[in-house]
C-alpha cells in the first residue's frame, strides 16, 4: 500500500510517502527547487519520494492532499463578502487565483502526476495537522493541539487521539488566530511573514514583555482554552498585503523599519555591521522599544498556548501531548508546556508547520480511513535525499579544489575535530537531509561552541544574521542534562529536533558562550546514538578532545537560501562564503589559506 501526501499552494509545498504505513522518504519542495519556501506543486519532492521508494505513479494507491480547496475558497469568499467594499482587492485576487488554479486541485494533481481521479483523496487542514504529529508519535492515547496561522476555517484545534482516531473536540475559527496575530507583529517588526517568526522569538530576549496589556486589547483568552482577536485592529481579512491597520499603529506607534539594522544596547554593534553609528545609543534605545514589543508578543502567545494546554489537559484528562501548526514551532512556548502544565509529555515532528500537512495527509488516510494499525514513531528527521560516497567522491575530485579522502572514519573524525579547535567553520554534508526547517546534523554548519568570538566569526564568515538571532548546540543525549536545564533529556523528542528552548545550567553559559541566548537559554538538539550514530560519534569525539560534548550547529544554507541538498549546492555555499572547510561524506576540503 503506497500513500503519497501532498501540501501546496499557501507556503512549503511538500510531498511525503508511506508504504505500509512506515515513511519512506518527504520533503519540502525547496530543497530540490532552490526556491525558499517554494509553495508550488511539489513535483521534485514528489519525484524524489517515488525514487527513493522505487516506484512509479502507478504504483501510488491514493494521492491525498492536505486541506480542501473548495471549504477554503468558501471562507475566504465569505470572509471578503462580510467586508464589502473594503475587500474588493481581496476579492479579486481571490476569484483570479483561486478559480483559474486552486481550486482545481483535482485535476492539477492528476495532470501533474497522472494519477486517475479515483485515487485522489482530501484531508483537511487542521486533521492533518492532528494526524502529522500524533500518528507518528510514542503515544497510544494522547491529547492534540494544533495552532497555525490559517487552514479552510479552523486556526486552532483541541482533539485527543486514541489508537489509529483522531477527533477533534474544539476547534477556533478565523479571523481568530494566535498564528495571524504572530505574523501581525512579525511584520510590524520589519520582518517577512511566514519567515521572520523565529526573528520575533529570537529579538524577544533582549526585551521586557512591557506591552503585554496592550497585546491583550488585541485578543482575550477563555477559560476553555479558546480566544478570539479584536478585529477593530486588524485588516488580514479585507487585505492581501496589510495585517494591522490605523488602530494598530496608533496603539504600537511606527513599525520598525525592515532596513533597520536591529542592535541594543545589550547586543552591541556586530562589526560585521560596519562601522559604529555615531548616535548608537539613540538608535540602539529606539531598537530597545521594538524589542520590548517582541517579548511582549512572545509572551502573550505562550500564554495563550499554555492556556490551551490546561484546558486540553482538564478536558480529557490526558498528561501526553502532541502538537502541531506552524505554532508548534515556537520552541520556546513547548517548553514551557512541559515546565507549567500538568502535561508530562510533548511530541512534536520536525515539519511541524503546513509542510508537515503532506505527512499528515497520508497518515490520515491510512490509519483513520483505511483502518490499519499504527506501527510507525518518527524519531529522526533524516529522509530527505542521500548521495552515496561514490557521487560524493566524483563531485570532490572534479571540484578544482583540493580535498583528502579518510577511509577510516575515525580519522575523518579526529581531522574535523581538529579542524574545530583551530577555530574553523565547517560544513558538514552526510546522508540523508533533514525533514522540516532545522538543521540537525545532515546538512549543518558546525563550530566549536566554547569560544566566545565564535557566533560573531560564523556570521562574519557566512550568516550575516541579526546579531540577536541565537546558534544552537547539539549535544549528546545522554550529556544533556549536564548543561542544560532538561531533566530526563534523552526522552524528550521534541529535543531531538530543536523544538525545545530551556535554560543553560549555572555556571555553563561561560563554557558554552557562542550558543547560549542572551537570557541564558539555549535551543538544543540533543544527539541519539541509534539515530544519527556519525553525528553522536562526531560530537563524542570532540568531547573526548575538549571535554566539552557540545557542538554549534547551524543550518547549512547562505543567508535567504535553502538549506543546501546536494554536494554541489553545499561546494557552492562553501566557495562563496568565507567557510573554512567542507566535509562530504569522508572527503574534507579545506580552502587554501
Ligand atoms: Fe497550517
Amino acid at each position: 500500500m503506497h500513500i503519497l501526501g501532498i501540501s501546496c499552494f499557501y507556503h512549503d509545498a511538500a510531498a511525503a510517502l508511506l508504504r505500509d504505513g512506515e515513511l519512506v522518504a518527504a520533503s519540502e519542495e525547496e530543497r530540490f527547487s532552490r526556491k525558499k519556501h517554494d509553495s508550488g506543486f511539489p513535483k521534485l519532492a514528489v519525484q524524489y519520494c517515488l525514487d527513493t521508494a522505487g516506484i512509479s505513479v502507478g504504483d501510488l494507491d491514493y494521492v491525498v492532499f492536505y486541506e480542501k480547496p473548495f471549504v477554503k475558497f468558501e471562507r475566504i469568499l465569505t470572509t471578503a463578502l462580510q467586508v464589502v467594499p473594503k475587500s474588493w482587492k481581496v476579492f479579486g485576487d481571490a476569484m483570479t487565483t483561486w478559480l483559474l488554479d486552486k481550486l482545481w486541485v483535482k485535476n492539477i494533481i492528476r495532470q501533474e502526476l497522472g494519477v486517475s481521479p479515483e485515487r485522489i483523496l482530501f484531508s483537511e487542514h487542521h486533521l492533518s495537522h492532528a494526524a502529522s504529529t500524533f500518528l507518528c508519535s510514542p503515544f497510544e492515547e494522547a491529547a492534540i493541539l494544533t495552532i497555525d496561522g490559517v487552514g479552510e476555517w479552523a486556526t486552532a484545534t483541541m482533539g485527543h487521539g486514541k489508537g489509529n482516531t483522531i477527533k477533534l473536540l474544539q476547534e477556533v475559527r478565523f479571523p481568530h488566530s494566535v498564528g495571524l496575530l504572530y505574523s501581525a507583529f512579525t511584520a510590524f517588526l520589519g520582518f517577512e511573514v511566514n519567515e521572520g517568526e523565529y526573528k520575533v522569538m529570537g529579538m524577544a530576549p533582549y526585551g521586557e514583555p512591557r506591552y503585554v496589556d496592550k497585546v491583550y486589547k488585541l485578543i482575550h483568552a477563555d477559560a476553555d482554552g479558546s480566544f478570539s482577536l479584536n478585529m477593530d485592529y486588524f485588516c488580514f481579512h479585507h487585505s492581501s498585503t496589510q495585517t494591522y491597520n490605523h488602530k494598530f499603529l496608533e496603539l504600537f506607534g511606527e513599525p520598525r523599519n525592515p532596513d533597520w539594522y536591529f542592535f541594543t544596547e545589550v547586543s552591541g554593534y556586530p562589526s560585521y555591521f560596519g562601522d559604529k553609528p555615531s548616535n548608537f545609543n539613540a538608535l540602539a534605545a529606539k531598537n530597545q522599544y521594538y524589542a520590548d514589543v517582541a517579548a511582549s508578543i512572545q509572551q502573550v502567545t505562550e500564554e495563550i498556548v499554555l492556556n490551551m494546554a490546561r484546558s486540553l489537559h482538564r478536558e480529557t484528562g490526558l498528561d501526553k501531548l502532541c502538537l502541531a501548526g506552524g505554532v508548534a514551532l515556537n520552541s520556546v512556548a513547548n517548553a514551557r508546556i512541559i515546565r507549567e502544565t500538568p502535561i508530562k509529555e510533548v511530541y512534536v515532528q520536525p515539519a511541524a508547520g503546513d509542510g508537515g500537512g503532506a505527512l499528515g495527509a497520508a497518515l490520515y488516510v491510512h490509519h483513520c480511513a483505511l483502518g490499519k494499525p499504527r506501527q510507525f514513531l518518527m524519531s529522526h528527521a533524516y529522509w530527505g535525499k542521500e548521495f552515496s560516497q561514490g557521487e560524493v567522491n566524483d563531485f570532490a575530485r572534479g571540484c578544482g579544489m583540493p580535498y583528502q579522502t579518510y577511509a577510516r572514519e575515525e580519522d575523518l573524525l579526529d581531522r574535523v575535530v581538529e579542524e574545530l579547535r583551530a577555530g574553523h567553520v565547517a560544513g558538514w554534508f552526510q546522508g540523508r537531509f533533514e525533514w522540516g526547517p532545522r538543521a540537525l546534523g545532515a546538512r549543518s554548519i558546525i563550530a566549536d561552541p566554547r569560544r566566545d568570538d565564535m557566533k560573531e566569526i560564523v556570521n562574519l564568515k557566512i550568516k550575516f544574521r541579526e546579531p540577536f538571532r541565537p546558534f544552537a548546540p547539539s549535544v549528546l543525549a545522554e550529556a544533556a542534562e549536564r548543561y542544560f536545564d532538561l531533566p530526563n533529556a534523552a526522552q524528550h523528542y521534541p529535543a531531538r529536533f530543536m523544538l525545545y528552548v530551556v535554560d543553560v545550567k549555572d555556571g555553563q553559559g561561560a563554557v558554552l558562550p557562542a550558543i547560549t541566548h542572551v537570557d541564558n537559554t539555549a535551543r538544543l538538539q540533543a544527539v541519539h546514538q541509534a539515530e544519527s550514530p556519525l553525528y553522536h560519534r562526531l560530537i563524542d569525539r570532540f568531547g573526548q578532545a575538549t571535554g566539552v560534548p557540545v557542538i554549534l550547529n547551524t543550518s547549512f544554507n547562505l543567508k535567504g537560501e535553502p538549506i543546501v541538498t546536494t554536494p554541489a549546492n553545499a561546494f557552492h555555499t562553501f566557495s562563496v562564503s568565507e567557510m573554512d572547510t567542507l566535509v562530504l561524506g569522508n572527503c574534507v576540503i579545506r580552502k587554501p589559506s
